[in-house]
This record gives C-alpha cells, structure tokens and sequence, in this order.
C-alpha cells in the first residue's frame, strides 16, 4: 500500500530535533517571564474575518497565502497565518485591558502560510511572539525589541542584525503614500503586474521591491522621513536613545516594510547573516490602530513575532543543553520480578531519576547493551536468583563496579546518593 506522507511544506519534528526545541522554548518562557509578561494560548482556527479586518485584505499574507475554507455552518474559517490578530481579539473579547492597563503577553505555537516551501520557509511553522498592549511610549517599543534580540543572543545566534523604520503616524502615511504614488505612476509601464497591482491598494509595499530595475526606480523615490510630523520625529528617536541606553546596535532603514496593514510609526526586523537577509528571522512593529479596529477600544499596542525553524537554522552550531538526566536502567529476566520492579521503578522516578524498564523481554546480553545506548549510569539487574532472593545486582555503569543489593533498600540508597 502507499505510505501516507506529510503534506508539502509540513515537517515533522523527530526526536533527534525535539531536544532543541525545547532548549528555545524554555529561553523563551524565561526571558519572557523575566520581563513581566504572561502566556497566551490562542485557537489555531478563527473565524477569516478577523485576519481580513486585523491584517488586511489586500496583503500577500491573507490574499494569497491564508488557508480557509467554508465549515458546515457555512462560516468561513482560517487556519491562523499569525497571532498578533488573535492575541489582539482575546484582549478584547475578556476585556483584558480592563484587568490591567497595560498586559504584556507572549505566546508560542504554530501558524500557517500557503507559501511556496524552501529552506526556512514552511506551510506550517512556528512562531513564538510578544504583544505589549496599553502602553503609546517609546519606551514599550524598546522593552519588546530587547526582549527579542535578548533571546536570540541568549540562544547563541549572533551576526544579528536589527533594521528599525517608523513608518509614522496616519496623518503622516496618508501624505507620503499620495507623493509615492504620484512620483511612482510616469513609471507604470516599467513596474512589474505585481507592483502595478501594490500602486494601486498598497504602494509603500513597492518599496520592499527584489525587482533590480524597480529598486533602481525605488533609489530617487521621496523619503518617508521628510513626511513625519515633529511627534513622529521625536517618537522615533527616543526609541533609537533607548535602543542606545540598551546597547543594541540597530540600522535605519528606510525601506523596511513589513507586510502586514496595521503597523503604525515603528517597524523592526532582526536578521542573521547566516539564512541571509532576506528571510527575517523576527519582524514586528507598534500597531496602535489594530484594537479597536476589531471592536475593542482605542488602546495602542506593540509586540513581535519570530519563526523558530529559522532560529532553529542559525542556531545549528550552538552548544546543545546536555539533557542527561540521571538514568537507570532496570534489566529484568525474571517475569516474577517485574511486577515489583514496577513498583520500585515507580518509586525511583519520585526522586527525579530517569527510569527505563525493559518491555521487549530481551536477553541479559540484549538488555545490557540497550542500557549502554541510553548512556544509564546505572544498571538494576535482576535474573532468577534475585528475584528468588529478592535483590538486585546494582552495576554501576561509568566505573564498571557491581555490588549486591536488596530489592527493599534501592530507593534509600537512591535517595542519599548524588549522581
Ligand atoms: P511576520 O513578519 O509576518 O510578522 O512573521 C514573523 C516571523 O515569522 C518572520 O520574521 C519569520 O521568521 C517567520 N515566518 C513568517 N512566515 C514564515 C514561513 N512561511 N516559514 C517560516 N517562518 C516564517 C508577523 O507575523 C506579525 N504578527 C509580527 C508582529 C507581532 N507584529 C506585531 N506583533
């Protein structure tokens, strides 16, 4: 018969991965946990309506990539490309802002892009995040950005780089995207369908163009900066001045857009040298429009989010966490024992050592070569004279020694022994 496989641009994550895994997700529970921020745990399917309002309609993300379908009460729902647009409909719908003023969340799980897979790039990925809800000051937005750059740091990842943008108010954008547009449109002949079509619904996304030629076009455009009002300008460089108190070196960049519809003023992008620029390995900006665009009050907010499998990918030479927990392995040939091996195993488990008990009833030989491969320091061994006699031969797996021990005495001698 056909084997059955995974469907394109989904991965399993086996067990040689798994361990790093939870080497990132723990750093990230502990650095975001350090800053006063608590985790949020949010449906993978939501109604569609949500990340078109939330996102936007006319972005890659929800146009193109987004998987919905129509469910049998004819809603339609989505699988969720992101979270920043859930994390924002939860704080609304429990009316968490009336808890606290500001809430500081994080949150890790998996989203999904219909995008075309290479490396890096999947149809179901993981994305872990932080959303600063109730705060408008610059200083918010350097607290999420150090939270960021601190995890990737503290996971070994360097050779970062940290773009920083602020694509200004409303006021600021609606100015700058009518002189885009104007400067933009004697060259509509030359613009790729793709870009002819951004012009039209979202032109500063042109900006972001890999076209040569555009980019060549893109070089004399009108710069955002020259369309900011004076709270732009300074919002902006307080955050640069806190970035600075921070120590967190960071480049300007103008033409970082991001591809989502509800940032406002600042944007950022950390990328590694080692999956190269293009493919950031964290993006996220100050969204201050995006509550109460879903019914929720007028309440600003900031946050990011990162794809693990590419910190995942920058991160393949780091130092691994040696997991090795204290390990015994109980290898039993007396079917008479097992029942109060099982229990002594029970017991020793209690006291935090990691106990395997053989299931396979393999030979002596088999048993002991299996305890070698789990690196146990210990063997407990149990043939038809210790179960007759109720002890166990206690082999001492690092040093080689062995000594006799009765069954009744393992967990005490356990318990005072440090490995
Ligand atoms: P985003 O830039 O669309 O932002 O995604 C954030 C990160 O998710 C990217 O930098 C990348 O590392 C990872 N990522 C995105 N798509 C894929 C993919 N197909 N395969 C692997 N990794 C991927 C957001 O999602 C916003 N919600 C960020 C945010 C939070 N803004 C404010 N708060």
């Amino acid at each position: 018969m056909n084997m059955v496989r995974t469907i394109k641009g989904t991965h399993d994550i086996l067990p040689a991965q798994s361990g790093d895994w939870q080497d990132l997700e723990t750093q990230i529970h502990k650095t975001a946990n350090l800053h006063g921020y608590d985790e949020i745990r949010t449906p993978i399917i939501e109604n569609a309506a949500l990340f078109n309002r939330g996102v936007g309609e006319e972005t890659d993300i929800v146009s193109k990539e987004m998987y919905s379908w129509i469910d049998k009460d004819k809603s339609t729902i989505s699988l969720r490309p992101e979270l920043t647009a859930p994390v924002a409909r939860a704080y609304v719908q429990h009316n968490l802002g009336g808890q606290s003023l500001l809430q500081r969340l994080y949150y890790i799980g998996p989203s999904f892009r219909r995008e075309r897979p290479q490396k890096g790039r999947q149809r179901q990925f993981h994305q872990f995040g932080v959303e600063a809800i109730g705060s408008d000051n610059p200083e918010q937005d350097a607290e999420v950005i150090s939270i960021g750059w601190s995890i990737l740091n503290s996971f070994g990842i360097n050779e970062l780089e940290l773009n920083i943008s602020s694509i200004g108010s409303e006021n600021c954008r609606t100015n700058y995207r009518q002189e885009l547009i104007n400067y933009l449109k004697p060259f509509i002949p030359q613009l790729s369908e793709v870009s002819q079509h951004r012009l039209k619904h979202n032109p500063l996304r042109i900006l972001d163009t890999k076209n040569k030629d555009e980019i060549k076009i893109i070089e004399s455009a009108p710069k955002i900066e020259n369309f900011y009002t004076k709270e732009d300008e300074t919002y902006f460089l307080t955050v640069q001045q806190y970035l600075n108190d921070l120590e967190i070196p960071y480049k300007i960049n103008p033409l970082l857009v991001r591809g989502l519809d509800y940032y406002t003023q600042t944007t950022f992008e950390i990328s590694s040298k080692k999956i190269g620029a293009q493919d950031a390995l964290l993006g996220g900006g100050r969204y201050d429009g995006l509550i109460k665009s879903l019914g929720g009050k007028d309440v600003p907010a900031v946050g990011f989010a990162a794809g693990m499998e590419r910190i995942l990918i920058a991160a393949d030479d780091r130092k691994r966490t040696d997991k090795h927990l204290p390990c015994i392995y109980i290898v039993c040939t007396d079917l008479s024992a097992l029942g109060p091996m099982q229990q002594i195993a029970k017991n020793l488990r209690d006291l935090g050592i990691k106990i395997i008990l053989e299931t396979l009833r393999r030979s002596m030989k088999a048993q002991m070569r299996e305890a070698n491969k789990r690196k146990a320091n210990y063997a407990i061994i149990v043939g038809e004279k210790e179960a007759i006699n109720e002890t166990v031969q206690l082999k001492n797996l690092n040093e080689g020694t062995q000594d006799t021990i009765n069954q009744s005495e393992l967990v005490s001698y356990f318990r005072s022994l440090t490995f």
